[in-house]
């Protein structure tokens, strides 16, 4: 039940350290070799693959987009990502060593059991992260990784993202581990519940009182490069998908080829712009939006003078290891999306026309 939330997506959302904490109880360290529940009954030869192709649909592909970035930050392969629904027109050519990841909450998209199913008839081999491990997809798979988010609910993915976050974050060192013996640094990753629940509590309110100012648009563009793109992308999702207002998800460095044109004063930037290697070309993508007199939200550092100046409405991350920035930001995301549907009165656990899992092509 709701335990006293007014809509299952609120209580989700704030089960995701809850979630985190569960996951990371299966992960372990054996003298310095990474050991996670799941994973370690998976025997692929990761030094032999060439390169690793993710399918997923949906908030799963975002998931699947940001581990792009992350694992070709540290991990030797050519990394894809591709939408289940676009593999249908996709002539396959790609080495004999490829492996396929496939990411999916329910584990019944229908697209994506049929990416499964078309790519194990070729010979690959397929690892699925799924949160049902009864479902076709995680049957069907050759691997499996139990996402154990607990039932999702609400129509809009919010756990169920968070752990596949986590997961993919948590197979990229165990592959780091593998590959190069470099020592994990599991204590980091255990402090990242705590990290979530204390930011969630000390947030909430502020994100509420920027949904009050927001509400009322009816286009936000959200902001963003690099790894954060893909962030941004879900940010607009959970937006568009509860509360009916259109949102566009835009690599910050494409504005100028096109989406500026958009810009007005009703028409809300949502930028993410932490601290980190984009932070000075979004910061540049962020002025050129407030000389059209876009309202500016931001997701950034705290006490940044210069964000904090340029921005009317800054959601700070505290200045700790900017590892946690991303894991905070999409709680920042989901509850905006959240309050916003919320004061317009929306359904929001069955938004209209969707369905918790898309089972037709
Ligand atoms: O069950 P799946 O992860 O395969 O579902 C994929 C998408 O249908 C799903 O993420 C959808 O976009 C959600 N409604 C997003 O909140």
């Amino acid at each position: 039940e709701k335990n006293g939330y007014p809509h299952f997506m609120l209580k989700e959302i704030f089960e995701q350290p809850l979630v985190v904490r569960r996951i990371l109880s299966t992960v372990n360290k054996n003298r310095d070799e990474l050991q996670i529940e799941d994973i370690k009954s998976i025997d692929i030869s990761w030094e032999k693959i060439k390169k690793v192709f993710i399918v997923a649909c949906g908030t799963s592909y975002h998931a699947g987009y940001y581990a792009k970035f992350l694992w070709e930050e540290e991990l030797p392969y050519f990394i894809e990502v591709e939408l289940a629904s676009q593999m249908h027109h996709r002539n396959l050519r790609v080495p004999d060593e490829t492996l396929f990841i496939t990411i999916s909450q329910s584990g019944e998209t229908a697209d994506v059991i049929s990416t499964l199913r078309k790519v194990k008839e070729k010979g690959f081999k397929v690892l699925s992260l799924v949160n049902n491990p009864q479902s076709t997809v995680a049957r069907e798979s050759d691997y499996f990784i139990n996402l154990r988010a607990g039932i999702e609910i609400g129509v809009a993915a919010t756990k169920t993202f968070m752990a596949e976050l986590v997961y993919l974050g948590l197979l990229k060192e165990y592959v780091k581990n593998k590959l190069y013996k470099v020592k994990i640094d599991l204590d980091k990753w255990n402090m990242l519940p705590t990290y979530l629940e204390n930011y969630l509590s000390n947030i909430k309110d502020q994100v509420f009182e920027t949904a009050k100012k927001y509400y009322q648009k009816k286009n936000f563009l959200y902001l963003a490069r690099g790894r954060n793109f893909p962030l941004a992308l879900e940010g607009a999702l959970k937006l568009k998908e509860i509360s009916y207002i259109h949102a566009e998800g835009i690599p910050a460095g494409e504005m100028k080829h096109g989406p500026i044109a958009l810009l007005d004063p009703e028409t809300p930037v949502f930028g993410i712009a932490y601290k980190d290697d984009a932070y000075s070309k979004m910061i540049n993508n962020l002025e050129e939006a407030k000389a059209r007199r876009a309202p500016i939200i931001a997701i950034g550092n705290e006490k940044d003078k210069k964000l904090e100046n340029l921005v009317d409405d800054l959601i700070p991350v505290p200045n700790i290891d900017p590892f946690y920035y991303p894991y905070m930001g999409v709680m920042v995301l989901q509850l905006f999306a959240y309050y916003v549907a919320d004061l317009l009165g929306r359904e929001i656990d069955q938004p209209r026309n969707l369905a918790k899992s898309v089972t037709v092509e």
